[in-house]
């Protein structure tokens, strides 16, 4: 079997985490979480004490730091100068300034090339912004996942974690360069109301329908 992606692309909070890494888990396929690579440049800028905002200082860093992407558990995992950030990838520190180096071109050249060579280790759950759109424009595999944004600030806070979604949505639907979009072909799916086992099989029944290997659904 030739390996396959699966893109899941949405906006902070619709639940596409826990989607990617439910349905990575059941069908044994590797689950890339983009938003922490992302989160990993914004987080590198803060040990560096580089400003998000001055691209050509985010871009001399991107020279002078290792990023290393790797699979654990079958969870992609990524390490600075060989440091693994942990939950630091999820302070609010990083929040703030994940859209500005999100938003510069060459960071996103250098994460979108290391995120297409997962597929060289196996077949991958992909999550992000620009996964159908850019990262893998030409998989079948696409799904779109949004959630009101109360519901989304209610699931943010529930995770007791503080993040100004709106603002960073609006960011990263803006940007020039690979803005968060439904990609075309697309199945945009509502989770507001949905459980994530009703999400799992939603996705299960399009994946189906759009020819996935048998081998890789079990039936
Ligand atoms: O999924 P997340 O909230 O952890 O993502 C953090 C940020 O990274 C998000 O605000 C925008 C950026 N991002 C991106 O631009 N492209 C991706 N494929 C994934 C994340």
């Amino acid at each position: 079997m030739e390996n396959i992606a699966i893109a899941i692309d949405g906006p902070a909070a619709s639940g596409k985490s826990t989607v990617a890494k439910t349905l990575a888990k059941r069908l044994g396929l590797i689950m890339v979480n983009t938003g922490a690579m992302y989160r990993a440049v914004a987080w590198a800028t803060i040990q560096k004490g580089v400003d998000p905002a001055d691209s050509e200082a985010v871009i001399k860093m991107l020279g002078e730091v290792e990023f290393s992407c790797g699979v654990s558990d079958n969870l992609s995992t990524i390490l600075v100068d060989g440091v693994d950030p942990g939950d630091a990838l999820r302070q609010d520190a990083v929040n703030q300034r994940v859209s500005k180096v999100a938003a510069i071109p060459e960071v996103r050249e250098l994460l979108v090339q290391r995120q297409r060579d997962y597929l060289e280790l196996g077949s991958v759950v992909m999550e992000g912004r620009d996964i159908g759109s850019v990262v893998f424009p030409d998989t079948p595999f696409k799904i779109y996942i949004d959630a009101s944004e109360e519901v989304r600030r209610q699931r943010r806070a529930a995770e007791g974690i503080v993040d100004e979604l709106g603002k960073r949505d609006e960011e990263d639907s803006k940007r020039k360069t690979a803005p968060l979009v439904v990609a075309e072909g697309a199945v945009k799916i509502d989770s507001s109301e949905l459980s994530i086992e009703q999400v799992i099989e939603r996705v299960l029944e399009i994946l189906k329908e759009r020819g996935a290997p048998v081998e890789l659904l079990g039936n």
